[in-house]
């Protein structure tokens, strides 16, 4: 399929698009079931917003699958949420390697269960070659620790003589971050309506266009994924200048 079928731009088309994905549990709970049957049909949109992003041509989509902070919800609930994403890795590997989508993960990822991690790294090496999209999966993921993580590498150098202070610089802190190899987010999507952006890519972000809706995660399907990348293009990108 080709982005024209959806009414946009090809040239204009964001090239990193990063979603916060939130509302499962409410989605639950508005239909008094569990919170898991929330995660459960959050994993569909992900499949489908991941396949519509590759149709549309958008190059690398990040998704905010798992925080830091998420490891203190009760064990149940990160259990069920590693099973999620363990069955999601296995049963779209097929699908990654026909749509040549390469998966990446972002995080402190030694900190997952080893079954999960051998099967993210399984499907990491397998995509590895493949240039149509990348998904990058955020996953025990926090952005303090991801800078924090960034000062101590660049700090080492320091102390190893590899590098004088002077020659810090914002591409420097750029490429010790773990998106070192991706443009940052020209869009960031909220789903379920809170305004905040919980600990998620904090340098990347400085100049993306935030998108806030109220729809609930498992409810946020292709056609608001695609009416937001055309009302993306309709907003003027200013980077600190002045309007035209
Ligand atoms: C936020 O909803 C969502 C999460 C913490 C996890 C997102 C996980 C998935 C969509 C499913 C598995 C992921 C993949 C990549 C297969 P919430 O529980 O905070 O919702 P609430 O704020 O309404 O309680």
């Amino acid at each position: 399929m080709n982005s024209s079928n959806f009414s946009l731009t090809p040239e204009s088309l964001p090239k990193h698009v990063a979603i916060i994905m939130d509302g499962n549990g409410r989605w639950a709970k508005k239909r008094a079931l569990n919170r898991i049957r929330g995660h459960r049909e959050g994993t569909e949109s992900v499949r489908d917003i991941v396949q519509v992003s590759r149709e549309v041509g958008v190059k690398v989509l990040t998704l905010y699958a798992f925080s830091t902070e998420n490891w203190k919800r009760p064990s149940m609930e990160v259990a069920a949420l590693m099973k999620l994403l363990k069955n999601f890795l296995k049963s779209e590997l097929s699908e990654m390697m026909e749509n040549s989508i390469c998966l990446n993960a972002i995080g402190d990822i030694k900190k997952l269960p080893y079954d999960v991690l051998d099967v993210l790294s399984e499907v990491m090496d397998a995509t590895r070659q493949n240039q149509g999209m990348i998904l990058n999966l955020a996953l025990s993921y926090g952005s303090r620790h991801e800078l924090v993580r960034a000062a101590r590498r660049i700090a080492n150098q320091v102390k190893e003589g590899q590098l004088e202070p002077d020659e810090i610089t914002e591409e420097l802190l750029s490429s010790n971050l773990y998106t070192h190899n991706m443009p940052d987010p020209d869009v960031l999507i909220r789903t379920s309506g809170e305004m905040r952006v919980s600990n998620f890519l904090l340098w990347q972000i400085a100049y993306s266009e935030i998108f806030v809706t109220k729809t609930l995660w498992p409810d946020f399907r292709r056609e608001e994924f695609i009416q937001i990348l055309s009302d993306y293009q309709k907003r003027e990108r200013r980077f600190g200048l002045t309007g035209a």
